[in-house]
């Protein structure tokens, strides 16, 4: 694929580099496309360098330009700081039980920053946990609670909260909050319209609200398993639920349940919005609410990875075993790849798009299928059969940091996730399922994931799937392994860091009702 002119100017490229570490991102983009110009006589292109590395680095140099890769999927955005007054009331919302029908769950109970956007379980646990502030491994539904089996009530995987703006085309793994126009680096606000559960599928849902990221966050609080629970707001539609918040957390109307008992949200919100003269039925609204919980979530931008330093012209910003691991990731099979960015491509590894690719579905399921427990995936949206047991392609920036992984968390090691994609019959059948708590409800697993595995083999039979079985030696998924490490931005790793998106002491508590989340030793996330 690569003539001998082309691994010369690279070559060359190279030794530009070692001279000039300050040659970044698009100006080296414009250095490599002027260099292709290069003759053959060009007096600099005999360099003395280790040939086995620079071939490497040439590789993957031709690699990032045919892929078109920049290293950054936030350039071009617009993106709110968390500083910004609107993003730290979204904090302050996301961290309060009083969202939660019952008190007793907030959005971060699912999604703290310590824990990489989402909670660190295979499935997560929302209403009616034994002990509500605890978080993460340890954190265990009560044996009080309702509809109690000793497992997790929620039946997918938590996705993380970081990057999520990012996103163009849909949320939710199954894609049902959807941009109807899908423009890019828009998040869903180019005026075409999103789809929500709200409304039938291919429709606009006029109340949405401006961007994915905010119409996604109307529905956790209308799940009973998540945030409504089960008796406060019993009987209540979606419309319903967030009319009775919006003036629980205003203090006006005639809500279901009782009135918080301490309650500063009109001045948080007069700040906000910088509305000082504004009343609680015009600040405190749910679209009010969503807005500035968007703002928040959105403000959690990570992409400082050391992949994004290489690509923008750091030799060194990546070891060899990485780089060894990024050809196996971007390359075709035919040129010895792997074959991974079929699907987890551009900068942020994701094709934003549905595939069946036979991740054990473990858990209560969504209701599909014969036992109630599968989870049919995207097809409970389109209802095109294709669509079956199909979900979308996670990004796999910071990914060492949001596991489990899969729909269903049922890989509880990265190495796992990779082998399912290249074998998934053979980790079906050599399934450990001492990697999951025993209260997880793995019963049907082994015929839901069969089934989700024949549909694969039907598809590729069917020309409907890229992804082959591919045979790798271990030292290959160590490979891969390395390269998907240099995809963590070091900052979702460090407490320090991530202290902006964690409300401390010093933010107000409004209604005293903040998660102060604990991890199951009883240390403060
Ligand atoms: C009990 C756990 C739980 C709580 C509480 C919770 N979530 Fe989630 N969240 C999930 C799960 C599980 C999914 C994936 C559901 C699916 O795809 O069907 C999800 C999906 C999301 C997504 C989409 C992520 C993506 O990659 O598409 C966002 C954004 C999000 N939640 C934000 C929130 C916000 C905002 C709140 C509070 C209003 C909240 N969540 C409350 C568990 C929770
Ligand atoms: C045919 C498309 C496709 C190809 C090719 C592909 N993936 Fe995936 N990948 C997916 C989808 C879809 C999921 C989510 C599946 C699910 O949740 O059930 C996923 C999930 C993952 C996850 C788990 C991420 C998470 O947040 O849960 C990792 C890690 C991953 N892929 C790495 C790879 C690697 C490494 C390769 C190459 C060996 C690869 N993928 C090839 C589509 C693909």
């Amino acid at each position: 694929m690569y003539s001998n002119h082309s691994h010369k100017f690279q070559l060359n490229n190279n030794s530009l580099f070692k001279k000039s570490s300050l040659i970044k991102g698009s100006l080296f983009l414009a250095l490599s496309i002027l260099l292709t110009g290069c003759n053959d006589n060009d007096p600099e292109v005999i360099v003395p360098v280790d040939p086995v590395v620079s071939t490497l680095d040439a590789d993957i140099r031709a690699i990032i330009i045919t892929q078109n890769l920049t290293g950054d999927p936030s350039t071009g955005r617009a993106l709110p700081d968390i500083e910004e007054p609107k993003a730290q009331l979204g904090m302050k919302l996301f961290f309060t039980k009083s969202l939660g029908g019952d008190l007793d769950s907030a959005c971060v109970t699912c999604h703290h920053p310590m824990l990489g956007g989402g909670d660190d379980l295979v499935l997560p646990i929302g209403v009616d946990a034994e002990v509500v502030d605890l978080l993460g491994p340890g954190r265990i539904h009560s044996v009080n609670g309702e509809h109690f089996d000793g497992g997790p009530t929620v039946p997918r995987n938590s996705p993380t909260t970081f990057n999520i703006a990012l996103w163009d085309n849909f949320l939710f793994h199954d894609g049902r909050v959807e941009s109807l126009g899908k423009t890019p680096k828009m998040g869903g606000n180019d005026g075409l319209g999103i789809r929500t559960p709200d409304v039938p599928f291919g429709e606009r849902d006029s109340d949405a609200g401006v961007n994915l990221v905010v119409s996604q966050a109307r529905f956790p609080v209308t799940s009973k398993e998540e945030m409504k629970n089960f008796s406060t707001f019993d009987g209540t539609n979606n419309a319903e639920v967030r009319q009775n918040l919006e003036q629980r957390l205003g203090d006006y109307g005639n809500p279901l349940g009782e009135m918080l008992i301490v309650n500063y949200w009109l001045a948080e919100f007069k700040e906000a919005f910088s509305d000082p003269d504004g009343t609680a039925e015009e600040l405190i609204t749910f679209d009010n609410i969503t807005t500035a919980i968007g703002e928040y979530e959105s403000s959690q931008v990570f992409v400082e990875t050391p992949w994004k330093e290489y690509v923008q012209g750091d030799d060194s910003a990546i070891s060899d075993v990485a780089k060894r691991g990024a050809k196996l990731f971007f390359n075709s099979r035919q040129d010895g790849g792997a074959n991974c960015s079929s699907c987890h491509s551009g900068d942020f590894f994701t094709d934003e798009n549905f595939h069946v690719i036979g991740m054990a579905q473990i858990g209560r399921g969504k209701g599909d299928g014969d036992y109630g427990t599968e989870d049919f995936g995207r097809f409970r949206e389109t209802r095109d059969e294709k669509d079956k047991y199909a979900f979308r392609t996670p990004s796999l920036l910071n990914v060492t940091a949001t596991g489990p992984w899969g729909h269903a968390g049922g890989s509880t090691t990265l190495q796992q996730a990779i082998r399912t994609h290249l074998n998934p019959q053979e980790e079906l059948n050599n399934y450990d399922f001492s990697q999951l708590d025993p209260n997880i409800q793995a019963v049907d697993m082994v015929i839901n994931t069969q089934r989700v595995i024949d549909k694969l083999v039907a598809n590729r039979a069917d020309g409907l799937t890229s992804i082959e079985d591919i045979s790798l030696t271990d030292t290959q998924v160590e490979e891969l392994l390395a390269f998907l490490e240099v995809l963590t931005d070091p900052c979702v790793e460090d407490r320090e860091c991530l202290s902006k998106w964690i409300p401390d002491a010093s933010d107000t508590n409004p209604d005293t009702l903040r998660i102060n989340a604990i991890d199951g030793d009883g240390n403060y996330l």
